[in-house]
């Protein structure tokens, strides 16, 4: 079986290539920078020489970026099984002050990308009968939280088209399944300064969706809602 993953080259997206690798998956990884692909595919290769791993770089902010990876898949003639929609970009701000161009840029990044790539794999499954869609949306899609509108409007909305698909397919043997993790040390949170234990690691949210993947086609995760031990912040 073989995973796409974006937003692979660090944090959560970094740690789900970890944990797939360890199911024995093997691994296509997206994000813009080849530069930190090529050492994710590194650290997997020395733990799992028997995994392939492709990694491609592409911005699937915008349409071109999607059909450009999805070129590379053709001519790497793969069908790919499970699907993890990541990539994701966090930029504080309130709906009365935001710069403008922000929230456009969240929704690109955080939803169309979402929308426009399931979109583009969809018909592969379909005709499999098979697969898994992991949208990564965020303990932001619950609930609006001070100085985050912007994003959580971007995350409500993936969460939205998480619960549509999960709707739309759950006759054909798809799983989707919606991952709403809460605050998770990544780049996302350089700079601020916090004990190491109070907020999640990477490993946990990724622990969680490969245990999924061990469930019989009859059986589905719909959400994953994780939370740091001590609360949000
Ligand atoms: N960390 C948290 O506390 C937390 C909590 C809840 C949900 N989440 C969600 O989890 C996901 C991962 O977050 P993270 O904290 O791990 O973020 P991160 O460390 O900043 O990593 C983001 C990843 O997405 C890639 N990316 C960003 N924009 C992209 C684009 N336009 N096209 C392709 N790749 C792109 C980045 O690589 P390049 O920059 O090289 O493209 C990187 O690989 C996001 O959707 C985020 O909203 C995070």
């Amino acid at each position: 079986m073989i995973a796409l993953i974006t937003g692979a080259s660090k944090g959560i997206g970094r740690a789900i290539a970890h944990s797939f690798a360890g199911e024995g998956l093997d691994l296509i990884l997206v994000s813009r920078t080849m530069r930190d692909l090529a050492i994710v595919k590194q650290e997997i290769k020395n733990l799992q020489p028997g995994i392939t791993i492709h990694i491609y770089s592409a911005d699937i902010s915008k349409r071109e970026g999607i059909q450009s990876l999805m070129t590379y898949l053709r001519t790497l003639k793969i069908e790919i099984d499970i699907l993890v929609n990541n990539a994701g970009v966090f930029i504080q701000g309130e709906i009365k002050s935001s710069s403008s161009g922000n929230l456009e840029k969240m929704m690109d990044t955080n939803m169309y990308s979402a929308y426009y790539l399931t979109r583009e794999i969809l018909p592969t499954l379909l005709a499999k009968k098979s697969g898994s869609i992991f949208n990564i949306c965020s303990i932001a899609s619950l609930d609006a939280y001070p100085n985050g509108s912007d994003y959580c409007i971007s995350k409500f909305a993936l969460y939205g088209f998480s619960k549509c698909l999960r709707e739309e397919l759950k006759d054909s043997g798809i799983k989707v399944i919606s991952v709403l993790p809460g605050a998770t040390w990544s780049d996302s949170w350089s700079g601020v300064e916090l004990p190491e234990e109070r907020i999640m690691q990477a490993s946990d949210i990724a622990t969680m969706m490969a245990a999924t993947l061990r469930l019989s086609p009859s059986a589905v995760v719909e959400e994953i809602v994780l939370r740091p031990q001590l609360g949000d912040l």
